[in-house]
């Protein structure tokens, strides 16, 4: 599995052929200036929540790839009435796509769509697929629910998860969300697109280190291999 990163919680993962997107937000985003919108390739677009930072460029990406949409029911239909092809899902439920498996796990955050209307409750993501499993967690707090993920699916090779604090866990709770879903390779996203989510690079590395975890704060743009 081969993984980039777009910049906030913005990340594609190569699974073999099929490229997934996770929340994109590219244009509104300063920092993912030097980012070519047009040549990020999608096969699925999966989506946590409705928020602007989450979902500004879905729409743009989805008709130029002919992506599939994959978000709570809420969210999928409010883009199919843009003309996106989508799946809907719901906490707890699994399908099974031909890349593998996507299962929608509980998110402790809110969520709206940028004109206003009703989000649904915001998600997370396990993918399981033969060349590996990781946890996306969205924008969340921390929360016990978490500790389901090592019960339900198979050992996570990484797990992203948010770090930037105020409106998400910070980098402090995500060191115990990684011990909550058993997974010591964890990649922080969610950090210093605005003011009140910048960190301390090299602090939250050490929070990380010291419990002997890895905490990978990748460059945008920056691709990593991290097969299993
Ligand atoms: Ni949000
Ligand atoms: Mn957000």
């Amino acid at each position: 599995m081969k993984i980039t990163y777009y910049g906030q919680s913005c990340f594609g993962v190569q699974i073999d052929e099929t490229h997934l997107l996770f929340d994109p937000f590219i244009s509104g985003n300063p920092l993912a200036a030097k980012v070519d919108l047009e040549g990020i390739p999608a096969d699925y677009i999966l989506l946590s929540h409705g928020h602007q930072d989450h979902v500004l460029d879905a729409e743009a990406i989805g008709k130029r790839t002919g992506a599939k949409l994959v978000g709570a029911y809420e969210v999928a239909v409010w883009f199919q009435g843009k003309g996106l092809e989508a799946h809907p899902m719901n906490h707890g439920g699994c399908w099974n796509f031909e890349f593998g498996k996507i299962r929608m796990v509980n998110a402790v955050h809110s969520s709206v769509l940028p004109d206003g209307t009703y989000g649904g409750n915001p998600a997370g993501y396990v993918i399981e697929s033969p060349a590996g499993t990781f946890y996306f967690a969205g924008d969340t707090a921390l929360t016990l629910d978490m500790k389901l993920i090592p019960m339900l699916c198979p050992k996570l090779d990484f797990a992203i998860l948010p770090i930037g604090d105020n409106f998400t866990m910070g980098y402090r709770d995500a060191v115990i969300a990684s011990d909550f879903v058993e997974c010591d390779r964890i990649i922080g996203c969610h950090f210093d697109t605005f003011g009140f989510i910048e960190i301390d690079h090299d602090e939250a590395r050490k929070v990380f280190a010291d419990k002997g975890k890895e905490l990978i704060l990748l460059e945008i743009g920056e691709s990593k291999d991290l097969s299993a």
